[in-house]
């Protein structure tokens, strides 16, 4: 430098001050068509780097501040101060409009057509044999019952003896039973709930209770029979307990499930746990007892048994039956229903076929 003279100097200068304007504007040119055609942030900030960053040109132009003189140098630096807040302008002025272009992507991309019809969501309902067991409850509970459950898996002597059906006694030919073990088997019957009820309550309170359950045969399955079904124990034991109490309360069960103008009759039966015991046949709603294909002409259907409970089966259980006396009744689910809708095959009700199932939606 000490070699130019101060004119050369300010040529000098001056040639470097018109060039920096120069190759500013073209900066600033080059930047718009970049920001022109910038799609996203990470495109964005190369960009930024690239025009304003500390390898960039216009950063560059600050070293030459010191070869001007003093009287130059805070107009050169405004200068270039300012095309930087220009630069810098024009970059967020351009990611502003990114976000807004990407915020309007994402809301047009998630906006609810509420004109377009809803998707068709299959709702489940429940199955029919529990509608019934549902529906039974509900009439017991009303009545003061209690609900009682028992296990599956049932002894011998629960299942059988204290029910009087001892080892040797033919009636336990009417139940062909799945044994697990000699003295275990799969319930044939919710019968045995009522012994347990009566043995935990000691023979002391009375008992008044239904349970609802699954009960196994050792049957060949058909359009009547099935190796597991449903039924429902009824047991009430109290001190003046007679036989029209069992006729009113089955006379409730009867009109509950099959209408309010239904009437029932007892045929003797027999059942080695009741004495006596009956076969209880309901009018048939569907000809209301004139006779019809349904009920064979008979007018009546049979829905269950029942009976007064067996003296041996109240001291079995512990219950003194000069004291106590009481009815007993074992509902199965299965032909209650069948009877009710015209079901004429037990298995659809263990097929789960939706067609079926469906039928009986609430
Ligand atoms: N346990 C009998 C069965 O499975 C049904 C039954 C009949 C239960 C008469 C009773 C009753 O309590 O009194 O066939």
């Amino acid at each position: 430098m000490s070699s130019l003279s101060c004119e050369d100097f300010f040529y000098l200068l001056g040639v470097i001050h018109v060039n920096v304007k120069e190759k500013i504007n073209t900066l600033e040119k080059k930047l718009k068509a970049a920001l022109a055609s910038v799609e996203n942030q990470a495109q964005l900030q190369e960009i930024k780097a690239e025009f304003l960053g500390k390898k960039a040109e216009i950063s560059q132009f600050m070293k030459h501040m010191k070869d001007l003189p003093d009287e130059e140098r805070p107009a050169f630096g405004q200068m270039v101060n300012e095309a930087k807040k220009r630069f810098s302008d024009l970059i967020e002025a351009q990611r502003e409009a990114i976000k807004k272009a990407e915020l309007d992507a994402l809301l047009r991309k998630e906006t609810v057509d509420v004109t377009l019809d809803a998707p068709d969501y299959t709702l489940g309902s429940t199955h029919i044999l529990n509608q019934i067991i549902e529906e039974i409850e509900d009439l017991f509970i009303g009545m003061g019952y209690l609900i009682k459950e028992g296990p599956e898996i049932e002894t011998d002597e629960l299942n059988f003896e204290k029910l009087n059906l001892p080892k040797d006694h033919p009636a336990r030919d009417m139940q062909d039973s799945l044994y697990i073990g000699n003295e275990t088997l799969l319930r044939t019957h919710t019968s045995p709930v009522q012994v347990r009820t009566m043995l935990a309550y000691g023979g002391e309170k009375p008992v008044k209770i239904i349970c609802p359950g699954k009960v196994y045969r050792r049957d060949d399955d058909d359009a009547t029979h099935s190796h597991q079904f449903t039924q429902i124990e009824g047991l009430v034991v109290d001190k003046d307990t007679t036989m029209s109490d069992m006729k009113g309360t089955l006379l409730a069960v009867a009109r509950h499930l099959f209408g309010p103008d239904r009437e029932i009759r007892f045929r003797p039966d027999y059942f080695p746990f009741t004495e006596p015991s009956v076969e209880v046949d309901v009018t048939c709603a569907n000809c209301d007892g004139k006779g019809c294909n349904i009920c064979k002409q008979t007018g009546y259907i049979e829905i269950l048994g029942a009976g007064m409970v067996n003296d041996k089966v109240l001291k079995m259980s512990g219950y003194d039956p000069k004291i106590y006396q009481g009815f007993a009744f074992g509902i199965g689910v299965e032909r209650l229903a069948m009877l009710k809708y015209g079901i004429e095959d037990i298995r659809h009700f263990y097929t789960n076929d939706l067609r079926f199932n469906k039928q009986f939606k609430r």
